[in-house]
C-alpha cells in the first residue's frame, strides 16, 4: 500500500502547482520580474557584455582584456589577462567601508559555545595566518592541504592560502585517513591544517590521529599545524607539528594580497566521479568570484543586513561557494554550526535560527527530512519569523519535503529556491530566483547566462516530459578548469560524452512551462544525503578486505537519505557468510571511505550478472532490488 507521503507527492506533481513569490520578497529584491527576464534575454544575446557587468560588481587590481578565451575549447579563460584575488574582494576591500565592524561570521559550537568574528577581526586573524604559511615557505602555486571541521579556523585557513596565492585542497572532517591520503598525495601538499578533533553529537571526534596515519610515507607534507578545539590533552612530538595558536601568536596582523591572474587556481576539491579515484577540480580567482557573486545576490536576494546560515560543511563546494566566499564578498553575516542538526535535540536548528535571528536558511532536503519526522510542533515552539527566503541543494527534493519547509518553515511566505549544481560548476546553475513563479520540487529554470538543454545521446533535445541528460551548451565563469594533472581525463569525462555540451552526469526532464525536474544521476555515482561517492569506490574498498573475491554496489532508494548503497559480494573460496562479516565489512567501508557512505545492506551471492565482455551489469541488479523492469538484457553472459 502506498503511504501518505508519496500520495501526497504524486498529487502535488499531477497538480504541476505553482506557488507566487510573496510581495514582500518582490519588493525587496535586487531583482524584479522584469529586470530577470531583460538579464535573461541580454544574456542569450551577448554573453560577454553579460559576465563583464557581473565582473564589474567586483573589485580588480587590473581588468581584463577579453571576457571570455575559447580558442582551445574545452580549456576556456575568462576575464583574459585581469589581476585580483578573491580575498580582495572577500576581505581586504571590506576595511575601508562600513563593514568594517559588522559580523562577518557567527560561530555557533555544538555545545552551544559561540563566538562572532568582524571583518576587521577575520580580516587581521587572515593576515596573521596568511604571514605565518609565508614564514613556513608556502608561496604563490603550492598546495595546502585542509582538514579541519566547520568552524572559524577554516574558513581562516582557506582565505590566508587565497591571500598568499597557495591552492587550498580541503578534505571533509568525516573522511577516513585513506581518503586523506589520497587527496594529499594526488595535489602533492606542502602542509596539513588540522584539529586535535571537534564536537558531533556529544562526542569529540578525533582527528589527529587520522592525519597521524595519512602522512605516514608522504614525504611532501613539510608541516601539520594544529588547532586546539576539543582541548585534547595531546603532546605534540613530532618535530613537523606545531599547535595554530602558538604560531599566531607572534605573527603580525597585516599581510599583502598576493596579486593573482584571473585564471591561477584558487582551489581543487576531490569529487567522486565514476571510477575509483576521485577527481580534483579546480577552480580559479576571477571566474569563480565572479560566478558565485552574481548567483548569490540574485538567487538568495542576499543583503550586508542578512545574518544567512547555509548549514552545509566547508569541506564540500557548498560550503566553499556558499558559506565562505560567496557570503563574506557580498559583506554579509554568515554562520558556521559545529555539530550535528538535532543534537542535543531535533530542534536545534530551529533554536539557532531563534538565538541569531536568522533571515536565509539553506540546507539540503536529506535534513529537511528527517527533521520532518520530528514533526510540525517542534519548529512552532521557536520564533523562526525573521527567515525571509529559503534554499535546498544536494539532491532532487520531493514536492512533500518542498511543501513542508515552506509551510512549516517558511510560514508559506519564504520562497524555497531549489538550487541544482555541482562541485565542477561552482555556481548555481539550475534555480528559480525569488521574484520568479515556483513550482514544488522543480529546480526551476537555467539562471541568465546559463544554456542547460535535456538532450539525448547525440546531443538532440528530447520531447518535453521525457527524461534525457543535462547538458549546457556554452562556458560558464565558475566552471571547472580542469581536472588537477589530468587534462585528458577533463576533456574525456565533461565533454566528449555528448559532443559540443558539458554533461553533467544528472536526468532531467523539461515540463511544458520549461521548468527542469531533477531525477538523479544517470551514471554510476551514488548521491547519499546529498553526498557523492562512486559505486567503483565501493567496490574496491569491499574488495581489498582479505574476506571479498568480488563486488557489485547499487544504489537504493531511501525515504530520508534519498538513497542508500547495497553492496553484492562474492567471498573467496572457503570463507562463509554470516551477519558478523556483514558487520564487518560494513565497518571496513566506514574506515575506508568515512561515514558519509551509508549501507543498507551487504548480500552474499555466488554471481554477479556481468556482459559478455565482463562488465558488471548494476542495472540487473537495481532492477531485481527496486522491482523495476530490467530491460534489455540481451548483451548478459549468465
Ligand atoms: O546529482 C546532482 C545532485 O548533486 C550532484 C552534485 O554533487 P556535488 O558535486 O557533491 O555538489 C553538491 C552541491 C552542489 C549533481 O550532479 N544535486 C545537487 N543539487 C541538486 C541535485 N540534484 C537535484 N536537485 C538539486 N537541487
Amino acid at each position: 500500500m502506498q503511504d501518505k507521503s508519496t500520495m501526497r507527492t504524486e498529487v502535488l506533481m499531477a497538480e504541476n502547482r505553482v506557488l507566487n513569490p510573496s510581495e514582500q520578497i518582490v519588493s525587496q529584491a535586487n531583482l524584479s520580474p522584469e529586470n530577470y527576464e531583460r538579464a535573461i534575454k541580454q544574456a542569450q544575446n551577448d554573453p560577454d557584455a553579460y559576465w563583464a557587468d557581473a565582473a564589474n560588481e567586483l573589485e580588480w587590481f587590473q581588468k581584463w582584456n577579453k571576457v571570455l578565451d575559447d580558442s582551445d575549447k574545452p580549456f576556456f579563460k575568462w576575464f583574459v589577462d585581469a589581476k585580483c584575488n578573491i580575498v580582495h574582494n572577500a576581505l581586504d576591500r571590506h576595511i575601508k567601508t562600513a563593514n568594517k565592524n559588522k559580523v562577518a561570521i557567527i560561530f555557533e559550537g555544538e555545545r552551544g559555545d559561540s563566538q562572532k568574528l568582524t571583518y576587521y577581526d577575520l580580516y587581521r586573524q587572515v593576515n596573521k595566518f596568511a604571514n605565518v604559511l609565508r614564514s613556513l615557505g608556502v608561496k604563490k602555486g603550492d598546495r595546502v592541504a585542509i582538514y579541519l571541521p566547520n568552524i572559524p579556523e577554516i574558513a581562516i585557513a582557506m582565505l590566508a592560502c587565497a591571500k598568499v596565492g597557495a591552492a587550498h585542497n580541503v578534505v571533509y572532517a568525516g573522511f577516513s585517513a585513506a581518503a586523506l591520503k589520497e587527496r594529499i598525495q594526488s595535489s602533492a601538499a606542502k602542509l596539513v591544517i588540522s584539529a586535535d578533533g571537534f564536537f558531533r553529537r556529544g562526542k569529540v571526534v578525533h582527528l589527529k590521529h587520522v592525519v597521524d596515519e595519512a602522512i605516514i610515507g608522504v614525504d611532501t607534507i613539510e608541516k601539520v599545524i594544529l588547532v586546539k578545539r576539543a582541548g585534547e590533552d595531546i603532546k605534540l612530538s613530532d618535530k613537523r607539528y606545531s599547535w595554530y595558536h602558538e604560531l599566531m601568536d607572534s605573527a603580525s596582523p597585516y599581510a599583502e594580497t598576493e596579486v593573482m591572474d584571473s585564471e591561477d587556481m584558487l582551489f581543487m576539491l576531490y569529487t567522486s566521479g565514476t571510477t575509483a579515484k576521485p577527481k580534483g577540480i579546480v577552480h580559479v580567482h576571477g571566474g569563480y568570484m565572479v560566478g558565485i557573486n552574481r548567483t548569490l545576490n540574485w538567487v538568495f536576494d542576499i543583503k550586508p543586513t542578512d545574518i544567512y546560515w547555509c548549514a552545509a560543511d566547508p569541506g564540500w563546494i557548498t560550503g566553499h561557494s556558499y558559506i565562505i566566499y560567496g557570503p563574506l564578498i557580498a559583506g554579509t553575516t554568515t554562520v558556521m554550526y559545529e555539530g550535528h542538526p538535532a543534537y542535543p535535540g531535533p530542534d536545534r536548528m530551529w533554536q539557532i535560527i531563534e538565538k541569531y535571528g536568522i533571515n536565509i536558511l539553506y540546507t539540503s532536503p536529506t535534513t529537511i527530512r528527517m527533521l520532518m519526522g520530528f514533526g510540525d510542533e517542534l519548529p512552532k515552539k521557536h520564533d523562526l519569523t525573521t527567515l525571509r527566503l529559503l534554499g535546498s541543494v544536494g539532491e532532487p527534493i520531493n514536492p512533500e519535503a518542498w511543501m513542508w519547509y515552506y509551510e512549516n518553515i517558511g510560514r508559506s511566505q519564504c520562497p524555497v529556491m531549489d538550487t541544482w549544481w555541482q562541485t565542477e560548476t561552482g555556481m548555481f546553475m539550475v534555480t528559480p530566483v525569488p521574484v520568479a513563479p515556483l513550482k514544488p520540487g522543480s529546480a526551476n529554470k537555467p539562471f541568465p547566462g546559463i544554456e542547460a538543454e535535456v538532450v539525448d545521446k547525440k546531443g538532440h533535445p528530447v520531447p518535453i516530459g521525457e527524461g534525457g541528460f543535462l547538458a549546457v551548451k556554452k562556458p560558464w565563469p565558475a566552471m571547472l578548469r580542469t581536472l588537477y594533472n589530468d587534462k585528458e581525463k577533463y576533456k574525456d569525462v565533461y565533454w566528449s560524452i555528448i559532443p559540443g555540451y558539458y554533461t553533467a552526469g544528472d536526468v532531467v526532464r523539461k515540463d511544458e512551462d520549461g521548468y527542469f525536474w531533477f531525477q538523479g544521476r544517470a551514471d554510476d555515482v551514488l548521491n547519499i544525503a546529498g553526498h557523492r561517492i562512486a559505486t567503483a569506490e565501493i567496490e574496491s574498498a569491499l574488495v581489498a578486505h582479505s574476506a571479498v573475491a568480488e563486488a557489485a554496489a547499487i544504489g537504493v532508494p531511501d525515504k530520508i537519505r534519498g538513497e542508500l548503497a547495497k553492496a553484492f559480494v562474492i567471498l573467496k573460496q572457503g570463507v562463509e557468510g554470516s551477519d558478523e562479516l556483514a558487520k564487518e565489512l560494513k565497518k571496513h567501508i566506514r574506515s575506508e571511505l568515512g561515514p558519509i557512505v551509508v549501507m543498507q545492506g551487504i548480500d552474499f551471492v555466488d554471481s554477479l550478472p556481468k556482459t559478455r565482455s565482463g562488465k558488471i551489469m548494476r542495472r540487473v541488479l537495481k532492477s531485481r532490488e527496486t522491482g523495476k523492469d530490467v530491460g534489455d538484457l540481451t548483451t548478459l553472459s549468465d
